[in-house]
């Protein structure tokens, strides 16, 4: 691995031993991009892959020179309007009202390691030999706006994280008006972009739409990173699919608004852009000030779909989430949000937590409702002190019952909002985003706090911690449950409310900092309703997330499904709920509930004393079952095999890093009569070890389960028999593979 800088032809070469990337100072002093994809030999020039030659109509830098026009050079951080016409990475508006500028090299750095970015969350190294970082220098000369782009490759993966700042040397304020974390120009276009939409209870379905000329784009302009789009896009190779081909994953660290964008020009060049979305975004850079843009990393392979996204899980499990927690299994946990909603007692939680224990469950999980006057969703968010009337010995002392019993205690917390009937609101009604003269738009009844503001992350964070000083609390789910609208901070002058929506976020990372710095055993879950701010900047801090308000297994399968295209299983909060499914009133069995569920955190989100003794005993075999195989499910190698996005059968598989143990789950929608013989090729196991099958017993070598492949069929795919009473819809199997 290495950073080479060729002096004599101003070409900078980052490798490790799998990727390049090649970037070199253009004539004009801009920084031009000349390759990114699978390892090439270093040499020391790299020119002949710059390609300038004239064209008709195209505008020219120079004076008597028809070959140099950016609009036909392939930049590192694109600006518009002087020849190039591309939707740019930067744009400063100038107090003489002027919008261009010319960012020209001036220096750079190469350090061993990986800075931090100071109040946001990113990648890191913890050996300096686990990474290099490339700082390039550069200056506007005429407004004296120092940028420095940032490269860190690291050593053993492939993946490289960018990010941006800009420093104001001149002696005139200026606005940022877009600065983008990242600007990837590719040479053709022959690819399609998968992203990763949806909605609220179908977060990230995958989506693949062919390339095309013009400028497509997925993005969020909600104050958070959203269930509608998520941060995270991939351009693979037409011909590339889960299990060979080539393809770039684009992530953005960042849980605000965020726009990535794919613009294809018509001499075929593909511009990606990833960063914080432009729209409303206006920093006020004077003098002497800086801006930092979050990271953005580029996943790279040349191996699949799978291959990629094994990357993004090893780099953000390890590199990414941070802490106590980062590489413990996860508790088995029972939350009460479906068993009673708003409605319970003490004794009704503890009545809960008793059976929970009894099965094996190691902590409860107290949710939404505990505090001030929230007896519904319309009363009391913002007033964090326990409601007496519920819990008479407070927070500590339903934690104290809770621990008796020999489990450990969570809480939830929703620490961004208020509803207008709390004490909160009432003491402070200027604390909330709103807009001078316009009424403000409620989500759930409640009001988005301004966190731009640092007396109010204060306040919050005062209350937070005296709960948690208070009590023996293990585990904060962390939500957030509405988009902001009317977006403005009574706080800040208005050549300053373009920075609101960033400042928020700011505001939100800083709280997080503080309790995880304060609290560092806790184990933080983020939940957004669901899977609203499922994204790498959440991750940061806490290293699991509630995946989606949608407990239905099926529905989880593409939820889950699509989520691990970017992120771990030891990310992905999952867990069994009651059937008829609250979010859809389907019925799937038991077994199929878990076997989906076991794919990730894993716990319950019901009241097992509801369940028949019969139920209660299989939920002490899914617990014991997981506890036994949850460090292969959370921190195996994770593979896909059949989509639920195209298939009535879903399967996936994890395997253990020395490839001795497989868990295989499968999955079928809807049940086929005199079905065909369905065999799946396994992957990631070893073809010279035989693997005993506890499905039927037998043994196999690892070349037969991934060439001849794992047979799935079951007698059903005959006729119907009392034999085959396990054949229904909704149907699902674990192969369970030992060496
Ligand atoms: C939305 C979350 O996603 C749910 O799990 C639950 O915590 C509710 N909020 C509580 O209001």
């Amino acid at each position: 691995m290495g950073i080479f800088f060729n002096k004599r032809t101003q070409t900078f070469h980052l490798f490790n031993d799998n990727i390049s990337y090649i970037m070199t100072v253009l004539p004009g002093g801009q920084m031009g991009q000349l390759y990114f994809g699978k390892k090439i030999h270093h040499r020391e020039d790299f020119s002949y892959l710059l390609e300038t030659a004239p064209r008709p109509m195209a505008s020219y830098l120079f004076e008597n020179d028809r070959t140099f026009s950016l609009e036909h050079i392939r930049q590192e951080y694109g600006v518009y309007g002087s020849t190039d016409y591309r939707s740019p990475a930067v744009d400063i508006l100038q107090e003489n009202g002027a919008r261009i500028c010319d960012f020209q090299y001036v220096d750079h750095m190469i350090t061993p390691g990986k800075p931090k970015l100071a109040g946001l969350p990113a990648t890191y190294t913890e050996e300096d030999s686990e990474a290099d970082t490339l700082i390039l220098i550069l200056r506007d000369p005429v407004t004296g706006i120092r940028l420095q782009l940032l490269y860190t490759i690291f050593s053993g993966e492939n993946a490289i994280a960018r990010s941006a700042a800009f420093y104001n040397d001149g002696d005139k304020t200026v606005h940022l008006q877009k600065a983008m974390s990242l600007c990837m120009d590719l040479p053709d276009y022959n690819y399609d972009l998968m992203h990763f939409s949806g909605a609220w209870s179908r977060e990230r379905h995958t989506k693949i739409r062919s390339l095309e000329m013009g400028i497509q784009s997925v993005g969020s302009m909600r104050g958070h990173s959203s269930h509608e789009h998520n941060p995270f896009v991939i351009l693979k190779r037409k011909t590339a699919d889960e299990f060979q081909g080539e393809a770039i994953g684009f992530s953005l660290v960042y849980s605000g608004n965020f726009l990535a964008q794919v613009e294809v020009d018509t001499h075929e060049t593909t511009r990606v852009l990833l960063g914080i979305h432009p729209d409303w975004f206006d920093w006020k850079l004077e003098p002497e000030s800086s801006f930092q843009t979050p990271e953005a990393v580029m996943f790279y392979t040349d191996q699949g779909l799978n291959h990629l996204s094994q990357t993004c899980h090893r780099l953000y499990q390890k590199r990414l989430a941070r802490g106590y927690w980062r590489d413990k299994v996860r508790p088995i946990l029972i939350n009460n949000w479906e068993a009673t909603y708003f409605n319970f007692t003490e004794d009704k939680l503890v009545e809960i937590a008793s059976r929970a224990k009894e099965c094996g469950v190691e902590l409860f999980v107290l949710d939404d409702g505990w505090f001030g006057a929230r007896r519904n969703d319309r009363a009391g968010l913002g007033d964090w002190t326990p409601a007496l009337s519920l819990l008479p010995g407070g927070i500590k002392g339903i934690a104290d019952k809770i621990e008796a019993l020999g489990m450990k205690f969570g809480l939830w917390f929703e620490p961004e909002m208020v509803n207008m009937d709390s004490d909160l609101y009432r003491a402070h009604p200027d604390w909330i985003l709103s807009t001078p003269n316009r009424s403000a738009s409620h989500g759930r009844y409640q009001h988005v706090l301004d966190f731009s503001r640092p007396e109010v992350v204060d306040c919050i964070y005062q209350m937070m911690k005296r709960i948690l000083s208070e009590a023996k609390i293990s585990y904060i789910k962390w939500d957030m449950n509405r988009s902001i609208t009317e977006c403005y901070s009574a706080a800040l002058p208005a050549d300053r409310q373009g920075e609101v929506f960033h400042r928020y976020i700011l505001g939100v990372y800083d709280l997080y900092e503080r309790l995880t710095s304060q609290f560092p055993e806790i184990l933080f879950e983020s939940c957004a309703s669901g899977g609203a701010r499922f994204d790498p900047g959440m991750l940061y801090y806490a290293p699991q997330a509630w995946t989606s308000d949608d407990t239905d297994a099926v529905e989880r399968l593409k939820i889950q499904y699509g989520s691990s295209y970017c992120y771990p299983l030891s990310s992905m909060g999952s867990h069994v709920s009651v059937c008829p499914n609250h979010q859809l009133n389907r019925t799937t069995p038991l077994y199929t509930r878990a076997n989906v569920a076991y794919f990730g955190t894993f716990g319950y989100e019901l009241d097992l004393n509801k369940l028949t003794e019969e139920e209660q005993e299989e939920v002490k075999e899914q617990i014991k079952f997981m506890k036994q195989y949850r460090e292969l499910f959370q921190f195996g190698t994770f593979y896909r095999l059949s989509s639920p996005f195209e298939n009535n059968v879903t399967a996936w598989m994890v395997v253990s890093e020395d490839k001795r143990e497989a868990i295989v789950g499968w999955y079928r929608i809807l049940n086929v009569v005199n079905e065909a013989f369905h065999r799946i090729p396994l992957k990631g196991l070893d073809p010279e070890l035989c693997y005993h099958s506890l499905a039927d017993g037998n043994s196999y070598y690892g070349d037969e389960l991934m060439y001849a492949g794992l047979i799935t069929s079951d007698s059903s795919a005959g006729e119907t028999t009392p034999e085959t009473e396990h054949s229904c819809d909704f149907d699902s199997r674990l192969y369970i593979l030992k060496a």
